[in-house]
């Protein structure tokens, strides 16, 4: 039996023990992902063992394939579960890794981040949000990653091949030390069932987008991005957040974040979440307010807080369409309506059915697929009913980017517009279409990140002030065009220590532009050259102005026919990884599903030197002005203004602007 005693670093150092720990009992306290489809014939189902055994010496196979089949058969993945490492996994004080290069010591903290316990929604399927967004398919790839980056040096970058550490190889001290893709597929094999099958057999998976790519930082990197699109939803319809009522639903990883935003933002919030255990974890947290199971009930406290024009945040203990429903019954009026459950993953347990329990629906997911399917079809087509009869009355209802109004039409549902025109097919917008592109991306501003790499609050804290005055100092001389997202993020940095918003690491996100983050990143590069602070790790999430091509959601108001192209993306990692990187990444999927979006980031070490300073700069002006040339060259009026300043502070970039026709030439 192997020691439990031996320190995390000889642990890590270890990788896969020559001698096998016992298994482990599966812990049910904890909150596990739904068994995943049976797909395999008999024949993948071996093929499946074979790819998993052939991580382990040839001695341990006869052990290991009853109990891989049975995961296999019990999961409907092989997670090896034995293989689950007994400390305790969380982002560590970045000395306390095992290591010869600092930067491959910082991915192991933001890695070990994202299957901390307090963070992953699935930790023991190493699975860290959106229901599938994972970070290895299984153990034996987590324990050999990790036993890699303790041994690399800056002269070798180690290549992950969806979750697979394919092995180190020779390269050079500018490279990035880690290059990540996730389910990458060939095109026609990018389906939803493709997923189900090739995950299955253990050859790619879903990195969701900072699930894969080491950079999540818990909910608070999206409530920032959900308080600004609430406060920019209500300027949207002329109201003012106080005792207005913002209705929606999910609790889970990025979900879980609206009811915080609705409370920054100071409205009244409502969210449907069907799953018990996710909400008590959320009222735990102090994320929501209250939990309210029954209808009659929330009906009464919303009309209280409406009248009282209470900041209040209320988890409804049931389905989203129920609420719909019963709040068009009760005549209760909804000023902002969207929708966070996963409907990028729809038959898996990422929408759940109306008028049957949620023990109910997990069982018919696995048991009947079929009829699970209709169910969640014929729910999104009440969905949708129940949300028509709201906006008739005044509701503004947006697609939160979860992939509602795509599945919502595959359906059947009522949600087509009338008068479609090219990017306009759907009855009501995308936040980004109406909110997030043209007011935040289209101008270069994005969901900017950093870790403080020591785990000190402190550090955080004085990151958070040097931030602080680089905003101030840049608001200066900001055009009118931006000075409102200067304030937004102004507002948002100065009160982020007071909304106690770590979960994790010690970890911020903020918006910023072009400027903004190269000013950010090279104070902070100063403050650690000073030793004021230690080191830093900066990334940003995939959902951002240059990393993403997915044609409902980050690149859904581009209007020139290229939303289905996925160039953008694919420049921004590539021209990330020469021009500084610590690691990239590439996925298929994300967000709104496999097969429906290209999204990549970038993660990257500060250490102080002057080599960061270079990297810094080089690599953050690319990495946001791709993504702005694109959408200036889309007619983005908000972007042809933000790239044309941007070729007046650097001389060497030069980029090909559009010349708008005259819509009279076609009259
Ligand atoms: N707009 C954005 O900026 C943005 C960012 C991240 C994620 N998303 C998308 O939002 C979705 C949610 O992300 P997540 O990480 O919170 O996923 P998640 O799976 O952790 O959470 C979704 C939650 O919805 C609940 N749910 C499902 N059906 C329901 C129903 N009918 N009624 C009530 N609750 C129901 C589930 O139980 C689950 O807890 C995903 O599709 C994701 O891609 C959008």
């Amino acid at each position: 039996m192997q020691k439990t005693t031996i320190s995390f670093k000889d642990q890590v150092l270890e990788g896969i023990p020559h001698i096998l720990p016992q298994p482990k009992p599966f812990n049910s306290s904890i909150n596990h992902a739904p068994k995943r489809k049976s797909i395999l014939t008999e024949e993948e189902e071996k093929l499946a063992l074979r790819n998993a055994l052939r991580y382990f010496d040839k001695k341990h196979h006869k052990d290991l394939l009853p109990e891989f089949k049975n995961e296999l058969n019990t999961y409907g993945r092989i997670y090896m579960y034995r293989l689950r490492p007994d400390y305790k996994i969380y982002a560590r004080p970045i000395a306390e890794y095992p290591a010869k290069s600092k930067q491959a010591a910082a991915i192991m903290l933001m890695i070990q981040n994202n299957l901390d316990h307090a963070v992953a929604q699935h930790p023991h399927e190493l699975i860290t949000y959106g229901g599938n967004g994972a970070v290895f398919s299984n153990w034996a790839q987590y324990r050999l990653t990790m036993k890699y980056l303790a041994e690399m040096n800056d002269k070798q970058t180690l290549v992950m091949y969806s979750g697979h550490p394919m092995g180190l190889f020779p390269s050079h001290e500018e490279a990035p030390r880690v290059v990540v893709t996730n389910g990458m597929m060939i095109p026609n094999y990018s389906k939803p069932d493709d997923w189900e099958k090739f995950n299955a057999l253990g050859v790619t998976q879903y990195g969701q987008m900072t699930a894969g790519s080491y950079m999540y930082i818990g909910p608070q990197g999206i409530v920032h991005g959900t308080t600004i699109t609430v406060l920019n939803g209500f300027r949207k319809i002329g109201k003012e957040p106080k005792g207005n009522l913002f209705v929606t639903s999910g609790l889970g990883g990025m979900s879980g974040a609206q009811p915080k935003a609705g409370n920054i933002a100071g409205c009244i919030t409502v969210c449907a979440e069907v799953n018990p255990k996710i909400t008590q974890v959320r009222l735990d947290q102090g994320w929501i307010d209250e939990k309210i199971t029954d209808l009659n009930e929330l009906v009464a406290r919303v009309k209280q807080a409406k009248a009282e024009k209470e900041t209040i945040s209320i988890a409804y203990l049931g389905n989203i369409v129920d609420v719909w429903e019963k709040f068009d019954e009760a005549n209760l009026y909804i000023d902002l309506g969207s929708d966070q459950t996963s409907l990028h993953n729809p038959w898996a347990g990422g929408y759940y059915p109306v008028d049957q329990s949620f023990e109910e629906s997990n069982d018919m997911m696995t048991n009947q697929p079929e009829l699970f399917k209709e169910k969640v079809q014929e729910t999104l087509r009440r969905h949708a009913k129940a949300i028509n009869k709201h906006t008739a009355k005044g509701t503004y209802f947006f697609d939160y980017g979860n992939a509602f109004l795509l599945e919502a039409s595959r359906a059947g549902a009522d949600v087509m517009s009338k008068n479609p025109t090219i990017g306009r097919e759907f009855k009501f917008p995308s936040y980004v279409q109406d909110i997030m592109g043209p007011m935040c991306f289209d101008y270069g501003f994005g969901p900017f990140r950093w870790v403080c790499a020591s785990g000190k609050p402190e550090d955080l804290l004085k990151t958070d002030k040097i931030a602080c005055v680089v905003l101030e100092e840049i608001m200066k001389h900001s055009p009118e065009e931006i000075q409102q997202q200067m304030m937004d993020n102004i507002q948002w940095i100065k009160g982020a220590q007071e909304n106690k918003l770590v979960v994790g690491s010690q970890a911020r996100i903020l918006y910023a532009d072009a400027e903004g983050r190269m000013k950010i990143a090279d104070a902070f590069n100063k403050a650690i050259a000073k030793n004021e602070i230690s080191e830093v790790i900066l990334g940003r999430d995939h959902h951002d102005v240059s990393g993403t091509d997915s044609p409902y959601r980050e690149t859904s108001n581009i209007y020139d026919g290229s939303r289905f192209t996925s160039d953008m993306a694919i420049h921004n990692v590539i021209g990330d990884s020469f021009r500084g990187a610590t690691w990239v990444s590439i996925h298929n999927g994300g967000g709104v599903g496999w097969g429906e979006v290209i999204n990549g980031g970038f993660g990257m070490v500060l250490d102080g030197s002057k080599e960061a300073s270079k990297r810094l700069k080089q690599m953050l002006f690319w990495d946001v002005n791709n993504g702005i040339s694109r959408r200036s060259w889309a007619r983005n009026e908000g972007a042809i203004f933000a790239i044309k300043r941007a070729m007046e502070t650097e001389p060497n970039l030069k980029v090909t602007l559009p010349n708008v026709v005259d819509d009279n030439l076609f009259r």
